[in-house]
């Protein structure tokens, strides 16, 4: 173990913003990015996620819709901590990389806003962060507009997520009447549109302002302290045992837009959030971060960043070690080495060589195909096999097929690569043996196809078969008779059978029509 190692991993917080599209994320991160002096102006990240990002070589996919189709990595300095934040897609269309991405974190931030409070797409992610037992720190943005009552939106994290609030600061007003915040965590109140010395003032032991100060007058705060009464008698403790568990969630309020309380969030998070932590290898062993010896597992592998060069690149977090270029590892699916000349490191807007990356940071290694999703790699002797990662059951499905007869060859084998790569879920008919593709969102559809006319020049005909629900059966309980138009009856890639259910009224009707019949959410 090596002392400088074990700083290095100790300064590294990894994590990935989760929210509904148009809560703010993409204003937020590029508030931090400010505060971390990567970009200068606001506007860049944001000129990205709608196409218009000048040294963008992003797919092409990407820049027609406008949306991030690759979860990039955006990495700074902030208080003497390297802050690497894993972008993933907000659009509606997202896919399994959104959900592989957490696998690959420390920590979630959760952004929701505050005048529409939990929506579908933060709750689905929330579920998975939640899994992980990871720490999840929430901002409940436009605070500027006017929104729920901030202890209507407490309630909500418990009610709707299952996690308990703790709130870290509270609003002085909203919308038009927003004054500033209430400070818990740091004993003072922020004034909003204020800048310099003014910005903060102490609050005395008692919890209030001085007679001498405007805003202890002020009816806004006046509500406030009463609402901080209401908190500190029946509301949540503050209990970082819970939050590192990700059973509490600290929660911070603002306004990404106005950049008021975004860098109060930074700090708190900073302060809080976890460095990376052991990981549990080879089954039942458990690897420490700063462990000498390098090892890191794929979470992503995205082609053809730059379609000048054709590329692929694997993204790669570090859970062990220190990344050196040059750097011999074994692959360990394969035991086969592999040297890692050409690798990079996500800063925000380009891509550049890795200098120093270590347990926690995320690297791209320039791949010609010896990856998978979830393949794990180390250097030094001791084999290091990471937990296999989770797979998410698809939602919709399409039928494909080759638009050329004449192409089955490259048909067939970019199937198969894209497939084996972990991009898209394949399925075949029962009885036809057809392909099916499976997807958590339509966007895993369009890639897949954009993918297999660029790099496999195949152009494919997809027939939508929708919304599905997928129910695995033991196969000694199948009989083909059971299947119909609305329970379609296929076999994933390892040959087992499932039923895909037109809804879920289907799947009841199904149930009741064989009650002895014992359905499968997952494999
Ligand atoms: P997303 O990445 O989560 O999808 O959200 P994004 O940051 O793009 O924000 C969605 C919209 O909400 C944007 O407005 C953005 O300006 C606005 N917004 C973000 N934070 C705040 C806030 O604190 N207060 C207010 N009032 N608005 C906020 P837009 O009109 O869709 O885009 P644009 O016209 O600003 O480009």
């Amino acid at each position: 173990m090596s002392e400088g190692l074990l700083d290095k991993v100790q300064k590294r917080r990894t994590f990935a913003i989760i929210s509904h599209p148009d809560a703010g994320k993409t204003t937020i991160t590029e508030q931090m990015l400010l505060f971390g002096g990567v970009i200068r102006n606001a506007g860049t990240v944001k000129a990205r996620k709608t196409g218009h990002y000048a040294t963008s070589d992003w797919m092409e996919i990407e820049k027609q819709r406008g949306i991030s189709v690759t979860s990039s990595v955006m990495q700074f300095e902030y208080q003497g901590k390297r802050i690497n934040i894993l972008d993933t897609p907000g659009h509606e269309d997202f896919s399994e990389d959104t959900y592989r991405t957490l696998m690959a974190v420390d920590s979630a931030v959760m952004v929701i806003d505050s005048a529409k409070g939990i929506e579908p797409q933060t709750k689905k992610l929330f579920k998975v962060v939640k899994q992980r037992g990871i720490p999840i720190f929430t901002f409940m943005n436009k605070l500027d507009r006017d929104g729920r009552p901030p202890l209507d939106l407490i309630a909500e994290l418990e009610d709707l997520l299952g996690i308990e609030g703790v709130a870290m600061n509270w609003p002085i007003g909203s919308g038009q009447t927003l004054q500033g915040l209430y400070d818990i965590a740091n004993n003072q109140v922020e004034l909003y549109h204020q800048a310099g010395a003014k910005q903060f003032i102490p609050l005395n032991e008692a919890g209030t302002l001085p007679a001498s100060e405007p805003m202890s007058q002020n009816p806004q705060f006046q509500d406030t302290l009463g609402e901080i009464e209401l908190i500190k008698e029946a509301g949540n403790t503050f209990d970082l045992t819970k939050i590192m568990a990700g059973d509490q969630t600290p929660v911070f309020f603002g306004s990404a837009l106005t950049n008021f309380g975004v860098e109060t969030f930074l700090k708190g998070f900073v302060k809080l959030a976890p460095a990376p932590a052991s990981h549990v290898v080879n089954q039942d062993e458990r690897l420490e971060a700063d462990d000498a010896e390098f090892s890191g597992f794929v979470f992503k592998i995205q082609a053809n960043m730059n379609p000048q060069h054709r590329d692929r690149i694997a993204f790669v977090r570090i859970g062990s070690g220190e990344f050196k270029k040059g750097l011999d590892v074994t692959l360990a699916r394969t035991d086969k080495p592999i040297r890692l000349n050409n690798a990079t490191e996500f800063m925000s807007s380009e891509r550049v060589q890795v200098s120093d990356a270590v347990a926690g940071d995320i690297v791209g290694l320039y791949d010609t195909g010896n990856f998978q999703i979830g393949d794990s790699i180390y250097a030094g002797k001791r084999k290091i096999t990471y937990p296999a990662l989770p797979e998410f059951t698809p939602e919709l499905f399409v039928r494909v097929t080759a638009k050329n007869v004449m192409k089955q060859k490259s048909f067939h084998k970019g199937m198969n690569q894209l497939v084996q790569e972990g991009a898209i879920q394949l399925y075949r008919n029962y009885q036809t043996d057809d392909y099916i593709l499976g997807a958590v969102g339509q966007l895993q559809f369009e890639v897949f196809k954009f993918r297999m006319k660029n790099e496999y020049n195949s152009e494919i005909e997809m027939t939508n078969i929708g919304h599905r629900v997928a129910r695995w059966i033991d196969p000694s309980q199948l009989d083909p008779v059971m299947s119909s138009s609305r329970n379609l009856l296929v076999k994933d890639r390892y040959d087992q059978p499932l039923f895909l259910f037109e809804n879920q009224f289907a799947e009841r009707f199904f149930q009741d029509k064989y009650p002895d019949v014992k359905l499968t959410e997952k494999l």
